[in-house]
């Protein structure tokens, strides 16, 4: 690993500051290779903003810092430049498991010191880092006389776009969590937004505003106030403030992804680069894969996750996955329904789970048993029913109870209304929360940092949003965080299809989802049911990373069609290298991945509601070799409706890295192919 920390030096500029009583730019810092700039300025009134270019041209035009408290006047105006630092950071660093093995983190830093001139003259630092592929900048507060306990009731930080644009987003702090349908509008009918929010400009340029290390800190959403123009609005807190913290600390890092393509959104590492290394070392323990499970038939509502005549979660039917993963190859069996507390209201009152106890005809001992012989690990599931103050007095118990039982990944639950999440007050009393607010950020993590003291990895439903702490914590291996595949059994309406290609450039920059794609059963109980091709369920498991990746339909469903069936067996979930050959925001993307265990290459490309003709030239493949493509597309007249959404033909060829395939893609449809090389 190379790391070149070079020039940290502090310096005033008394210059600068004079030219700061006619809002004239007062620091400057560009991005290692110049594409990126991030000017900062003072305005008369001793307002501090940012701006930023791209290029030559602006993309964030002048946006203002600062804070409301709950306790303390506003830190927003009457400030000065006091002190300015710049330093130049490259290193390369490896993911234990990952999208890309190597990254590089690559970026100019500038940090300064803004002091109010009056009033209580406080004083705080700002700090940039500005990478080729975009910004991140968060708010650092030293521990002074004048902050200690810190009672923030809002960010007054500003994104303003500097130019038209349409952006696709979805809403914030409704009462449906985080899991609704995109919207794609022109930036001035943004509402209020959840990060990642993604904005095509017209001049072509892209950005994506989210954010990175969301620790000890409540998640940022985006409220346009006028114009072009967005402003941060923190989740609130059960209290006043939507944040408590005492000084010294620092806000998560606000990021601004910048590329000339859609694409190059989905190549970029700025999150991950801006959270903090590997702190857990070796996770070996942790094998990416996919997974089967006794999960659609409940959200299908042929099996219940309760008790009774319909119960799901029995030994019978476990052993029956189990064999059937070791069967076809698959590492993991998740299975729901498995603990007791299900009988009865358990969306509305999570206090009935017990995460040590299995219903009595589901035999805990000899089906873990059962499937340490076969080489296939249970994936445990806890629902929480957000009542995350319930779980943290049992999780140390459950996760004593898995490890010895050999399960290493669990997926949490944290199905409720918004704002009815409970998490324990620091008096000990249980109080309501939001999912996104400070609360269940520390939540989060107490499960995380627990579960990897007994070697298990996590995966979130209805979780907090992804800010690239698998970085810091690579046992924290996929959550959920939008609408996922569950919705075609039972939405009104399902999810319409150009859904997954809106996560791909939205959610997905944010990190891995389980969303667990692989249906064939395309009719539901859902009015318009799964509304994709058969051929775009199987590219999903390359467009859409994670680690663990579900085949998540009825078992018959597979055993009735080995042919497309082929794919899901075959395709990895861990990756040399992902490259991204076409795509436009909410219209089509098709991605390339290399496997990490193998010289196989993967495509995956998917489109929304109309139909298209993509090429893809095949250069990424190794020259000299030849590959056999297994080609599985949409076949003729296949579509999102009805009975043509099974139409997929698969067909082989031989091809070259000098080779350019032409992909037509049905509407709602896809196409997957594996290249594989010949001797
Ligand atoms: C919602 C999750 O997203 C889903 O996967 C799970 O089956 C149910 N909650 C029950 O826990
Ligand atoms: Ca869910």
């Amino acid at each position: 690993m190379k790391n070149f920390v070079r020039l940290a030096v502090a310096i005033t500029l008394p210059f600068l500051l004079a030219m700061a009583a006619h809002a004239a730019p007062v620091a400057e810092v560009a991005s290692p290779d110049g594409a990126v700039r991030v000017e900062i300025a003072i305005n008369d009134e001793g307002r501090a903003s940012y701006a930023a270019s791209y290029r030559g041209e602006a993309v964030i035009a002048p946006s203002r810092l600062g804070f409301l408290f709950v306790d303390a006047p506003k830190l927003e105006r009457n400030l000065t430049l006091t002190s300015r630092s710049v330093r130049s950071f490259d290193e390369n660093w490896q993911q234990p498991w990952g999208e890309q093995r190597q990254v590089r983190n690559h970026y100019n830093e500038m940090r300064f010191t803004l002091t109010e001139r009056t009033g209580p003259g406080r004083s705080f630092d700002v700090v940039f880092r500005v990478y080729d592929d975009g910004l991140g900048f968060r708010y650092e507060f030293p521990d002074t006389r004048r902050f200690h306990d810190v009672r923030i009731l809002n960010e007054l930080t500003e994104f303003n776009f500097a130019r038209a644009g349409e952006a696709i987003w979805t809403p914030a702090l409704g009462s449906n969590r985080e899991e609704y349908l995109y919207h794609r509008t022109p930036l001035e009918q943004i509402g209020t937004a959840q990060t990642p929010l993604t904005a095509r400009l017209d001049n072509g340029v892209h950005l994506s505003i989210h954010e990175a290390a969301l620790v000890d800190y409540s998640g940022m959403n985006l409220m346009r106030i006028e114009g072009r123009g967005l402003r941060a609005t923190l989740t609130p807190g059960p209290g006043d403030a939507a944040v408590t913290r005492t000084a010294p600390f620092h806000t998560p890092w606000r990021t601004i992804q910048i590329s000339p393509s859609a694409g190059g959104l989905v190549e970029s590492r700025l999150i991950l680069n801006l959270n903090e290394p590997n702190a857990l070392g070796d996770v070996s323990w942790f094998r990416p894969g996919k997974y089967v499970g006794i999960w659609w038939q409940m959200h299908l509502g042929t099996a219940s996750w309760a008790s009774g005549p319909k119960h799901g979660a029995t030994t019978e039917n476990a052993l029956r996955y189990i064999d059937f993963a070791g069967r076809h190859g698959f590492r993991g069996v998740l299975i729901e329904g498995w603990n007791i507390g299900w009988d009865g209201d358990w969306f509305g009152n999570g206090e009935e789970f017990s995460f040590t106890t299995p219903y009595p005809d589901f035999d805990l001992e000899r089906i873990a048993a059962h499937a340490r012989a076969r080489g296939v690990q249970l994936i445990g599931h806890h629902e929480t029913s957000a009542n995350a103050a319930h779980y943290e007095d049992q999780m140390e118990a459950a996760f004593t109870l898995s490890e010895r039982l050999g399960v290493h990944i669990i997926k949490t639950g944290y199905v409720s209304d918004a704002g009815q999440a409970r998490v324990h007050a620091p008096d000990g009393s249980v109080r309501y929360a939001w999912h996104e607010g400070q609360d269940m950020a520390r939540h989060h993590l107490r499960v995380v940092q627990a579960a990897a003291s007994h070697r298990i990895a996590i995966n979130p439903h209805e979780p907090i949003k992804d800010t690239g702490l698998r970085r810091t914590w690579p046992n924290w291996v996929a959550r959920e965080g939008a609408r996922g595949m569950e919705y075609n059994a039972w939405g009104n309406p399902s999810n319409p299809p150009e859904h997954e290609v809106n996560l791909v450039f939205t959610r997905l920059l944010a990190g891995p989802m389980d969303f667990t794609p692989g249906i064939f059963g395309m009719d539901t109980p859902s009015p318009q049911g799964v509304a994709t091709t058969w051929a775009k369920q199987l590219a999903l498991y390359v467009a859409i990373y994670s680690p663990i990746q579900m085949a998540a339909d009825l078992l018959e469903n597979y055993e009735a069609n080995p042919g497309p069936f082929q794919f899901i067996r075959d395709v990895p979930t861990d990756w040399e290298e992902t490259r991204v050959l076409n795509g436009e925001i909410g219209d089509f993307v098709t991605i390339v991945r290399r496997d990490r265990n193998s010289r196989d290459w993967y495509l995956g490309a998917i489109t929304d509601e109309n139909a298209r003709v993509l090429t893809a030239p095949l250069s990424f493949l190794q020259r000299g070799v030849r590959y056999r493509a297994q080609i599985y597309r949409d076949g003729p007249g296949a579509d999102y409706r009805g009975g043509a959404r099974s139409r997929i033909v698969i067909e082989e060829r031989v091809v070259t890295a000098g080779d350019t395939l032409t992909l037509a893609l049905a509407p709602g449809g896809g196409q997957a192919i594996r290249f594989h090389p010949l001797r």
